[in-house]
């Protein structure tokens, strides 16, 4: 049993200054990953000190790589090959994470030996059938119990061959595992995607020296290839850094900074959606950090109308609905979301906990199959649940800025998956808010 931490916010909290955000956690994954099946010495900065990526590399610690740190987000790989991971004594446990069990599915799957997935309550209810439906058609042998979910049993020693998926829905993470199964696989993989995901996996891959191809929504490589250390700078996490855009867009006088955050195309419908909503954010001093694009973002107060949110902008900020509901409850008029049905199968059913939520806070939100229609309004205070979910706490925290009265958040422990630093940079900008340990 995870601390139970309780979030409880202030009205009248204010938006100023400069900051960094933690680093990006899907590549810092990633850099995990890689770096751990490269040949030499991987050295990586800015990774996101949080639960998740944690999690990943005590994972490849326990498949036999020698890792230092990470120290102030410094990370050193020594990196075995791609042959040279193995066996785990105990179980991985991957704790909250969906990415790393996801991604470790894939790639465990082409080793000579077994292993056993685990997560924590969260992660055992997500479904794995997406992951594990293709692995079993390139020759893969996994497991998982009746409902398709963890803890997955991966037999390994099996010969992979290589694949041409078209994937069901848009999601990094299944094509991310199937692309790592590809490394270890005979032949050709490629997963053609049904709308544009991340890409971290692809532009990382292509760093560590690894040939991959795109055409149109189809992503390919050949199997049978090596890996070459090479140095990886995080960046910032926009998802991370959304909670803060949302806050200067909402807090009146709000003038603020957020510096080095990852402006990869596939990650910035945040920005796309909250200025179609009026937002002021300006791109400063855009340049590329090791393959990915970066920015520096200033924000300013400016009133938000409702929108009706464009569908290919989805799979773009599919992180950041939580707080974007935030944005919607404090503009003028009417938000509607649809297309969104993943948002069910993420830490929680985002979806119904956001719109719970937010009628707690006296705003007029009705959850739909796969959206949310919100008026926006006066948020009051109240007294709500995260269930367990770092962005739904956090986006809650951003919401106390403009309400009338304390909210007041249980179960917020899980911030510590994504942005351990987020309760002191929040107090750090004006934001009015603490973090009670309850029994
Ligand atoms: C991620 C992909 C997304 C995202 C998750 C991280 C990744 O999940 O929600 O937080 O690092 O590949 P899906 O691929 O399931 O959409």
């Amino acid at each position: 049993m995870s601390k139970q931490v309780t979030f409880f916010t202030e009205p009248g909290g204010s938006c100023q200054g400069a900051i960094r955000v933690a680093g990006d956690k899907s590549i810092s994954h990633r850099s995990i990953m890689l770096g751990s099946l490269a040949k030499g010495t991987t050295e990586v900065t800015g990774f996101l000190e949080g639960e998740d990526a944690l999690a990943t590399l005590k994972a490849f610690k326990a498949l036999g790589v020698k890792i230092e740190g990470p120290d102030q987000g410094k990370v050193t790989i020594h990196g075995v090959g791609m042959g040279g991971l193995k066996a785990p004594t105990q179980d991985l446990n991957l704790g909250n994470s969906g990415t790393s069990m996801r991604l470790l599915s894939g790639l465990l799957s082409g080793q000579p030996f077994a292993s056993k997935l685990t997560g924590d309550h969260s992660l055992s209810g997500r479904p794995m059938k997406r992951v594990i439906d293709p692995l079993l058609l390139m020759g893969a042998n996994i497991d998982s119990n009746e409902m398709g979910t963890a803890p997955l049993f991966l037999r390994g020693g099996e010969s992979l061959k290589g694949i041409d998926y078209d994937m069901p829905m848009a999601s990094a993470q299944v094509k991310s595992c199937v692309l790592l199964a590809g490394l270890y696989a005979e032949g050709q993989t490629s997963v053609t995607e049904p709308a544009p995901t991340r890409d971290h996996t692809e532009r990382m891959l292509q760093g560590f020296g690894y040939e991959v191809k795109r055409e149109g929504a189809t992503v390919t490589l050949q199997g049978g290839g090596e890996l070459t250390a090479c140095n990886v700078d995080v960046p910032s996490d926009i998802s991370s850094a959304a909670f803060f855009l949302v806050a200067g867009s909402i807090t009146p006088n709000a003038s603020l900074t957020l510096s080095h955050v990852g402006m990869n195309p596939t990650r910035i419908g945040v920005i796309n959606i909250l200025q179609q909503m009026g937002a002021d954010i300006t791109v400063e001093n855009a340049r590329e950090v090791g393959g990915e694009p970066v920015a520096d973002l200033v924000v300013k107060h400016a009133p938000l109308k409702g929108i009706q949110i464009p569908e290919d902008q989805v799979p773009l900020a599919i992180d950041e609905f939580p707080v974007i509901f935030i944005a919607a409850a404090c503009a003028e008029g009417q938000t509607v979301l649809t297309g969104a049905e993943e948002l069910r199968v993420k830490e929680s059913d985002r979806i119904q906990v956001m719109a719970d939520g937010l009628v707690a806070c006296g705003i007029n939100a009705t959850a739909t199959p796969d959206g949310m229609i919100i008026e926006g309004g006066q948020l009051t205070g109240g007294k709500l649940d995260s269930h367990g979910d770092h962005r739904i706490a956090m986006a809650f925290t951003v919401a106390g800025l403009q309400a009338t009265g304390v909210i007041e958040i249980a179960d917020c422990d899980n911030v510590n998956t994504s942005f351990p630093d987020f309760i002191a940079l929040a107090n750090q900008v004006g934001i009015n808010v603490s973090a009670k340990e309850v029994s």
